[in-house]
């Protein structure tokens, strides 16, 4: 069954029954504030960390589900109700919610009154912009009583929920006009405050929850909207709110407009109070009048459909399939950007309080952001590497406010410098900038230490050649990107999180193939990024470990039908036909055959071939088989999950593309086409019942083929996911690859495509780039004519500027 459709033309996704199977959210907000978004408008708002910076409040695993958020409630001669439908629940004659690029418009109506809410965050803009538009559909004169209603989060979202016997006594508003203003902390350390504003005259208010919602109600039934008035509560301590109340009255047939701004402010020390205890509201005012009528909330609303026009107008594709059309050119570019700006942190399954940014993930993110925003991959490439130990080891994550290395998990997770080489290189592809490679960058953001870019990639390099086992394939250490296999860590406490536990690297024998094949596929990288820039010597040196590695790959790590998995700690085979449960793991097979290891030999024919066997089913490919169904303490929190979830025989979209990918390395494009199909959240629209979550956006795990209940998806949004398949579906499926010298052409596709075309923006140019395959082959190119003109090879030659027509003849 489907809850919406897709409107492409205005880049929405449109939900036409508020009872979605999971709440189906947006991300509001582009750079420093940030929202969620749920389809009944349930979520919550923060400045630039969702831990430390929290603005309104909102509870997780609740029930009922999606608990808090930016509520209106309408009270119509005594029939209460909410746009969104929730809170209230009560039934609407109509409801709509449109999801857009960084924008939510949701529409409900009941008995003759049509309420549409959007909401948005202004492109420089560290507030919410809420346009509430009130429509009196009836031919009589309409009297109805209009309140809004959020929760402060007392800034920090886990204090927040903790610490009540300090946090029930600190709570401080104050009203002027209708601005409700949260300072909580603000007198002593703190350098801002909240705002809660709309843009007229107000018949009342409320600040404190208790005189608003009533101790024993609920959200959908607060006492203040169902007598009818407000009761200009002030909070002293317990929970502050912001509740604006508005008589409205509405001639048949008018409309009537009001604008609400949900603010952060910071105030430098000196500038801190306007008169003792009463707080400097200038800034929050200029920020208001910025805002106060329509014609500028409409104009800044266009200034942010320009700002997503220019990001997606990069790259366009025009193909014959509608869904795979609205994934590459809108929804897959899209969470790509929200999972830039989140990390792991704010989701409707990431709390917001927990991990930092990945030093792995953030990296892998990059292969999905770096074309639409290169300035700040730039800038994020610096961030990331900072972290990074003088050894090559790195901090696993980061704190995106300070930026410095989290001391709680630390380091050891050996497969986390390997991916500092994809970022790099896959940034100056993009953008030609080679200068990156000479910025001194600090290790453990110790600027005494600093080193240059590029000699933090040969670290990198030599992190895995100084960390070989007794195979010569590289130590684990912790975990490699499977960060639930942990082979020295044989943990018996469940107090202990596998993420932290000191682990017994000592006298380990644990080897991953996983890191071997990432290896190869980076260690070439770094080769030819060495030769690019001279370094030729070094290149040479690097090739000799790439082929050993290749070697030990070959005689170490293969298993008769498949590559092996690992080695553990007694240096026993892991992910072999030997192995009762766990014979076969996705990761060694993506990563060996997009090595192409053994290519010639047949090896990756034959192991993707056992991938196709033994771990694809309808809903994707599962991570291992058969899973796991009891605890293994040599292998870790992999046997932790009952099987068929998560890293136990899970379907890890992330992982995914990399099979995808394998398959375009020896060219076999249905199955990389078909594999690419089965998670696609676009495709899987009329599924919504049992896919769950939202059909325009990724989710990082659908449920295996051991699951209880196979096809149901967990943890949508922020997973890396994202940018593997937008990377594997533009640059190996349909195979336009920005490459050092120019865009190189290589698509592997289904050979009854007939063609497609790419707009593409590179480097200055614009490439219109058709792509035609008459011949019905998978892969190959018989022609390359750039401007009239054939070229040798494949590669498209780079121009500094104007529009190139591109014709591929595929054959
Ligand atoms: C999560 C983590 C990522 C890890 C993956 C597999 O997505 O964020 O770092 O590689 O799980 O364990
Ligand atoms: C890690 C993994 C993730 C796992 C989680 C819980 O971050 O990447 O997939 O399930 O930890 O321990």
């Amino acid at each position: 069954m489907k809850y919406g459709y897709f409107d492409d033309e205005r880049r929405e996704y449109v939900i036409t029954n508020p009872q979605t199977p999971w709440p189906w959210i947006n991300y509001l907000g582009n750079e420093d504030f940030f929202s969620l978004v749920s389809n009944s408008a349930g979520g919550y708002a923060f400045y630039k960390d969702a831990k430390f910076r929290r603005l309104t409040r909102y509870r997780y695993n609740n029930v009922p589900m999606d608990n808090g958020g930016r509520y209106f409630y309408i009270n119509d001669g005594g029939t209460v109700w909410s746009p969104g439908w929730k809170p209230c629940k009560t039934e609407l004659d109509k409801y709509e919610c449109r999801h857009g690029m960084s924008y939510t418009q949701i529409t409900g109506a009941k008995n003759g009154i049509e309420a549409e809410t959007l909401f948005f965050i202004p492109l420089k803009t560290w507030a919410e912009v809420q346009k509430v538009k009130l429509t009196n559909t009836t031919s009589d004169v309409k009297k109805i009583k209009l309140f809004s209603f959020m929760e402060w989060c007392l800034w920090n979202a886990e204090d927040d929920q903790n610490n009540l016997q300090r946090n029930l006594s600190t709570g401080e508003v104050e009203v002027k006009g209708s601005t409700i203003y949260h300072k909580t902390e603000y007198k002593e350390r703190r350098n801002h405050y909240a705002f809660y504003h709309v843009n007229t005259a107000i018949d009342g208010y409320d600040t404190d929850r208790e005189s608003f919602v009533g101790l024993y109600n609920e959200f959908s039934e607060p006492k203040a909207v169902i007598e009818g008035r407000a009761t200009n509560s002030e909070a002293h301590g317990w929970s502050p709110v912001a509740s604006h109340y508005i008589e409205v009255e509405l001639q048949p047939g008018e409309s009537k407009e009001f604008i609400f701004v949900l603010g952060y402010i910071e105030n430098k020390e000196e500038d801190k109070w306007e008169t003792k205890n009463v707080i400097n509201k200038q800034p929050a005012e200029a920020v208001i009048e910025r805002f106060n009528t329509v014609e500028k909330v409409e104009a800044a609303l266009n200034e942010l459909r320009l700002y997503w026009d220019t990001l997606l107008g990069k790259i366009v594709l025009e193909s014959g399939d509608d869904k795979l059309n609205r994934m590459v050119n809108i929804w897959n570019q899209y969470q790509c950007m929200v999972t830039f700006n989140m990390s792991r942190s704010a989701s409707f399954f990431e709390v917001g309080i927990g991990r930092g940014m990945g030093f792995r993930d953030s990296n892998q993110d990059l292969i999905g952001f770096v074309h639409q925003v290169p300035e700040r991959a730039r800038q994020r490439i610096i961030d990331i590497a900072s972290t990074q130990f003088p050894d090559g080891g790195c901090y696993h994550q980061y704190q995106p406010l300070t930026k410095r290395g989290n001391d709680a998990i630390g380091g050891g997770f050996n497969d986390d410098p390997m991916w500092l080489i994809l970022g790099v290189v896959s940034y100056i592809k993009e953008t030609g900038d080679f200068s990156i490679l000479d910025e001194m960058v600090p290790f453990d953001n110790d600027m005494s230490l600093a080193q240059t870019l590029y000699d933090h990639l040969t670290i990198s390099f030599n992190h895995v050649v100084n960390n070989l086992g007794p195979n010569g394939l590289p130590l684990i250490g912790r975990a490699d990107w499977n960060d639930c296999l942990n082979l020295n860590c044989f943990s018996s406490d469940p107090n202990e999180s596998f993420q932290t536990t000191e682990n017994n690297t000592e006298g380990s024998k644990a080897e991953s193939v996983m890191i071997a094949g990432l290896f190869v596929v980076y260690g070439q990288e770094y080769v030819e990024l060495s030769k690019r820039i001279g370094k030729v010597d070094e290149a040479e040196r690097a090739q000799t470990e790439v082929n050993k590695m290749i070697e030990a790959v070959k005689s170490k790590g293969w298993d008769g039908e498949w590559f092996l998995r690992a080695y553990d700690f007694y240096g026993n085979k892991v992910g072999s036909d030997e192995n009762e449960e766990g014979k076969i793991f996705i990761e060694s097979q993506g990563w060996c055959t997009m090595a192409g290891i053994g290519k010639e030999e047949g090896l990756c024919e034959k192991a993707l071939d056992s991938v196709k066997e033994r771990l694809d089913c309808d809903y994707g490919i599962v991570l291992n088989n058969p899973a796991f169904t009891k605890y293994v303490i040599e292998y870790g929190e992999i046997s932790t999950y009952p099987a068929g979830y998560k890293e136990n025989a899970g379907i890890f979209c992330h992982n995914n593309p990399w099979i995808m990918i394998g398959e375009t390395v020896i060219g076999r494009g249905e199955k990389a086409w078909e594999y690419y199909k089965k998670i696609c959240p676009a495709y899987l629209e009329d599924i919504s019942d049992l896919h769950k979550t939202e059909p325009y956006v990724y989710a990082q795990m659908i449920a295996g083929k051991d699951a209880y209940k196979p096809g149901e998806a967990k943890n949508s949004w922020l997973t890396g996911t994202a940018a593997w398949n937008f990377y594997a579906v533009t640059q190996y499926i349909l195979g336009i690859q920005p490459d050092y010298d120019g865009l190189k052409i290589e698509p592997c596709i289904p050979a009854d495509w007939k063609e497609f075309a790419v707009k593409r923006q590179f480097r200055g140019a614009e490439y219109n780039i058709r792509v035609v395959n008459s011949a019905g082959v998978n892969k190959g190119i018989a022609s390359l004519e750039v401007d009239g003109v054939k070229q040798k090879g494949n590669t498209v030659p780079l121009f500094d500027e104007g529009t190139h027509e591109v014709l591929v003849t595929m054959g």
